[in-house]
């Protein structure tokens, strides 16, 4: 990234001092390269709200990313998505006092980027969204909750695809937006040239929604999807899930050979030799689509949808027929770059340098 040095003075003659917010598996991935763009121009303190904990969820992925390792972990741990955000907001109101930021970046739609939301506006300090604009347009989904609220506080308003971007746009948010493309896909291209398909043929599952997860109905329509893969499945079970099917003691097809969650780049290694990839993660669904590997998700809607239009997703619910159909249907021949051009970071590194110097970054 080039910034002149003028550009990166602060209002008060120093390199900007952004504070950072992460806290579950997704957060820790895309963080990444916007962290190595943003410390090229500002001083970053990382901090981990400590909503994921175990090894697999966040140690292994902060090893496996090369994210630094955070400058506070907060501890906020499992438990109602009350107490996350309570818990969230008052540990990042310290942290937000004491380090005096110039800007809070959040990210996503978790409950650790709504704590962080909350705590930034409560201190004064301006607030930028990276992954803003997304839609489910389903209110008992708890992240479409956190990123609605999210963006109505947000001073900047970071978009990763078109749709996105025209969705703030309509929305009429007082936050400014700006398209950067989205820094998940700078993450694959950054590994594209080292990572080698993972051998065999198979299925690759992830899930853990909650309206897939939370009703054993449910959960166990999607385990009869997954059972109509001609391939044998991998699925890499998110704890919630593992803890779910204990819970009602469901009974997981044969074909379906459960693995504790992978790094990451163990992950992409999985994603780019499956023959087909079935999930309901937001992240897996684009990283299907970068890797060419259709997707079918076990949802109704998705918040992605340039991978529904381009013929490469699939929403296929929890029904086996839908899902059979969406096996057997022809892959597309075009896949246009919706995600940006693996340059995100950057774009996101240089809108919260202008916003600093715009003056906004002055803390109360
Ligand atoms: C959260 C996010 C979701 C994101 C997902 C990424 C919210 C509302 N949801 O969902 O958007 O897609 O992370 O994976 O923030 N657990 C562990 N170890 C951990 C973390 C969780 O065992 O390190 C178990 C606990 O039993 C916990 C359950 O998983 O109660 C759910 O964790 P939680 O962080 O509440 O939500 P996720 O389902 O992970
Ligand atoms: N992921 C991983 N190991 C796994 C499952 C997923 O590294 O066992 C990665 C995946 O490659 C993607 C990210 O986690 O980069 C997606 O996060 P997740 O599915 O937890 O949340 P969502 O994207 O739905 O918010």
């Amino acid at each position: 990234m080039n910034a002149s040095p003028q550009q990166e003075e602060s209002p008060r003659g120093r390199r900007p001092r952004i504070l950072s917010v992460i806290g579950a598996r997704p957060e820790i991935i895309q963080a990444a390269p916007v962290c190595a763009a943003l410390r090229e121009i500002a001083d970053e303190v990382l901090v981990h709200t400590g909503q994921h904990y175990s090894d697999a969820m966040s140690g292994a992925q902060i090893a496996a990313t090369s994210l630094p390792e955070p400058d506070h972990n907060l501890g906020v741990g499992s438990g109602s998505r009350g107490e996350q955000l309570a818990r969230g907001e008052e540990r990042l109101l310290e942290v937000i006092r004491a380090e005096r930021p110039d800007a809070v970046i959040v990210r996503g739609d978790t409950n650790a980027t709504l704590a962080g939301a909350r705590a930034a506006v409560a201190c004064g300090v301006p607030l930028v969204h990276v992954e803003a604009g997304l839609r489910s347009y389903r209110d008992d989904m708890p992240e479409e909750v956190n990123r609605v609220e999210t963006d109505r506080l947000a001073d900047l308003l970071l978009a990763p695809t078109d749709s996105a971007r025209a969705t703030l746009e309509d929305e009429e948010l007082r936050g400014r937006v700006v398209l950067t493309g989205d820094p998940l896909c700078d993450m694959l291209e950054s590994w594209r040239d080292r990572i080698a398909p993972a051998e065999g043929e198979y299925l690759l599952a992830t899930v853990h929604r909650n309206y897939n997860t939370d009703d054993p109905d449910r959960l166990a329509a999607v385990l009869g999807c997954l059972a109509r893969s001609p391939w044998p499945v991998v699925l890499p079970l998110h704890p919630r899930t593992l803890a779910r099917l204990k819970d009602w003691g469901l009974a997981v097809p044969e074909q379906i050979e459960l693995a504790d969650p992978v790094p990451y780049t163990r992950m992409l290694e999985l994603e780019r030799g499956a023959r087909r990839i079935a999930t309901d993660s937001g992240g897996v669904q684009r990283e299907a689509y970068l890797w060419g590997v259709p997707c079918i998700s076990l949802r109704e809607e998705t918040e992605w949808v340039e991978t529904v239009d381009t013929g490469w997703n699939t929403l296929a619910g929890v029904d086996e027929e839908r899902f059979a159909a969406a096996l057997a249907a022809p892959v597309p021949a075009e896949r246009p770059p919706v995600f940006g051009d693996g340059r995100a970071a950057e774009r996101i590194a240089q809108a919260v340098l202008d916003l600093v110097a715009s003056g906004m970054g002055a803390v109360a």
